[in-house]
């Protein structure tokens, strides 16, 4: 094969300004058509699709079947109008074959290389370097890369250096499950695959590399959903000398260029900023989705002396009585209220009170507690509503209440459509506790993680409630989504060592695993702060994709398992002996032999 076989032009390129050029074109076979003696065929790359024109007595005896790949000599011909195909770039011509070779066979793929399809997952999967020739798969990737190249171009821009930080490494604390890697040279020792960069990034404004970032892999082995993989990206920061306002700032200006650059949008900024605390207690979720209203509403001082005893109750044991209210132009049925009901006692809410609004009492099971001169006012006043809206309640333990109205929002707005796609509503979301009492373990947890700074350094003094401490954590959260987290950081050793202590951490274990950044921190440590910011999450959702998994090019099942290289995998009995490994579980199939 000479190189005569290599492209002058990709299969997206031609216009009937290059009508009469003799061309050369590679792709795949996308389709083809045979017209007694002619084969149309739409020849394909990721650039788009071409038609060509075959004549048999040019194709001889060569097999064209589809996805197989052909080069193609020919003449760039203009279309009769009939035939022009508006729809595609390249319609208004087709390529007249001199000349055609086949450079690779394919057997029949085992489903249609198109945008939409309804394969099942598994089949895709099996065969993802079949799905990623479709070119909406393709656009999602080409997305992507435009995406992280334009942050990385910000990124260089405000100064900052890209620096790698080590896969092998010691467990940091993210709060997710490691991935462990056993150690050859060192019997019965393991790495930690990194959950994420964090102490290294530390460790280099120790060193004075004052503005760090990455794209950084990250592996946690939790649960996953449509927004969680076991490895995933994030574009990773650090900054010192600097407070939140830096860090906000530069993301603001890093996330303006990017969107601009990548997805043709204008951002705002700044961005809008609210606490964790006015978040729970606006939209029940610290990522709320500002697209709409339908905003919780206390109900407490019409509650505390109304009627209804679960709602007085409620207040008695110290909970909350809150609602939200669902206007008239949004019909609810009884039988929509039931369903929600429904989804509000799955999530631990005991019932779900409804009162259809009316200055002269209304309807539904709230509607007898209204009757008293003035109350049915009250109540619509304090809930914003009026005539003919909806408000459904929920009496309960604070966190409950939070927890199911913050649901029923979110399904409101799905329900009513009241999120419009294509608008951006970024927030930073501050201020979160600073820690976490989990009931199970009877101890406290890191809400972020365990470096993030408090707001008193002194960790509210000898008699301090931890359950009220705040942080200086923030979260990034667009349309719902949580895209990104980041915190100032503890950098004084003392104060690190008090939330170890705090954390349960007892002193031996605190040196064996973070002896090394306890020392970095006492060899003068920079004030310092960062952010970690999802890119699979920011991708997916700037394309409109509920799912990651469509913008990762080899991604994992739900089961963390990879179903076209087949990992994970068992291994041979020789190779686990290398690295001083023996199984609990018996092998089930024989291990392949080594090649
Ligand atoms: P955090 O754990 O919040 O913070 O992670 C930051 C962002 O990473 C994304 N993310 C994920 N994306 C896909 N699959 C996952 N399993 C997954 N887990 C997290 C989210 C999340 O907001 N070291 C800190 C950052 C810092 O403090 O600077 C950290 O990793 O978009
Ligand atoms: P009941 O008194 O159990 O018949 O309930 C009357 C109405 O109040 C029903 O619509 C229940 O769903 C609702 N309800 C019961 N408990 C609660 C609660 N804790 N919070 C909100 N609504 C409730």
């Amino acid at each position: 094969m000479g190189a005569s076989w290599k492209r002058t032009h990709d299969c997206g390129e031609l216009r009937a300004a290059h009508a009469g050029a003799t061309v050369v074109l590679n792709g795949w076979v996308n389709k083809r058509r045979d017209h007694g003696g002619i084969y149309f065929l739409d020849l394909r790359d990721r650039y788009g699709i071409t038609q060509i024109v075959l004549p048999q007595k040019v194709a001889g005896d060569v097999k064209l079947g589809p996805e197989y790949v052909l080069s193609v000599r020919g003449k760039v011909t203009l279309r009769d109008g009939a035939n022009i195909n508006r729809e595609r770039p390249t319609g208004e011509i087709e390529i007249a074959v001199e000349h055609v070779e086949v450079l690779s066979s394919s057997p029949v793929p085992p489903f249609p290389i198109e945008d939409e399809i309804d394969t099942a997952l598994d089949l895709r999967l099996r065969y993802r370097y079949l799905d990623l020739r479709r070119g909406s798969l393709q656009r999602n990737l080409i997305h992507r890369s435009k995406f992280i190249q334009a942050m990385r171009r910000a990124f260089e821009r405000e100064g900052f250096l890209d620096i790698e930080t080590p896969i092998l490494t010691k467990a940091t604390p993210e709060g997710a499950r490691d991935y462990l890697v056993p150690s050859r040279v060192h019997p019965g020792e393991f790495y930690a695959l990194p959950q994420s960069p964090q102490i290294f990034k530390q460790l280099l404004m120790v060193s004075g590399l004052d503005k760090y970032f990455q794209v950084a892999r990250c592996f946690r082995d939790e649960d996953l959903r449509a927004d969680r993989q076991p490895e995933f990206t994030q574009l990773d920061m650090e900054m010192s000398f600097v407070d939140e306002e830096d860090i906000f700032g530069t993301w603001e200006r890093v996330l303006q260029a990017t969107m601009r650059e990548a997805c043709g949008v204008e951002l705002e900024s700044p961005f809008p900023r609210m606490t964790w605390d006015e978040s729970m207690e606006r939209f029940g979720v610290d990522k709320p989705d500002l697209r709409f209203g339908l905003e919780l509403r206390d109900a407490k001082s019409w509650a505390a002396d109304c009627e209804f005893q679960v709602f007085r109750n409620a207040l008695a044991a110290g909970g909350r009585v809150m609602g939200i209210t669902v206007p008239a132009a949004l019909a609810l049925s009884r039988k929509d209220i039931t369903t929600l009901e429904d989804g509000a006692k799955a999530l631990g809410a005991k019932g779900l009170a409804w009162w259809k609004a009316e200055k002269a009492g209304g309807a539904g099971p709230l509607a007898k507690f209204c009757v008293a001169p003035g109350s049915a006012e009250r109540l619509m006043a304090l809930m914003s509503a009026s005539d003919g809206d909806t408000i459904l309640f929920v009496a309960d333990r604070e966190a409950v209440v939070r927890k199911v109205l913050g649901d029923l929002r979110n399904q409101l707005g799905r329900k009513f459509s009241l999120a419009q796609s294509g608008t951006w509503k970024f927030t930073w979301v501050t201020s979160f506790p600073l820690f976490e009492w989990d009931e199970d373990s009877k101890r406290w947890f890191s809400a972020h993680h365990p470096f993030t700074a408090p707001v008193d350094w002194d960790l509210g003094g000898a008699n301090a409630d931890f359950a009220k401490l705040s942080s200086r954590a923030y979260d990034l959260v667009l349309n719902g989504w949580e895209l990104g987290s980041g915190s100032v950081r503890i950098h004084r050793a003392d104060v690190q060592q008090r939330i170890f202590e705090i954390l349960g951490i007892g002193p031996e274990e605190r040196q064996r695993k973070f002896g090394f950044l306890l020392e970095a921190l006492s060899f003068g440590a920079p004030p310092h702060a960062g952010f970690a910011l999802g890119l699979d999450r920011t991708s997916a959702l700037t394309l409109g994709l509920d799912n990651i998994r469509d913008v990762i090019a080899f991604p994992k099942t739900a089961s963390a398992a990879d179903l076209m290289c087949g990992a994970p995998s068992q291994v041979a009995p020789e190779q686990l002996a290398e690295v001083h490994v023996r199984t609990a579980v018996e092998a089930q199939v024989a291990p392949e032999p080594k090649a």
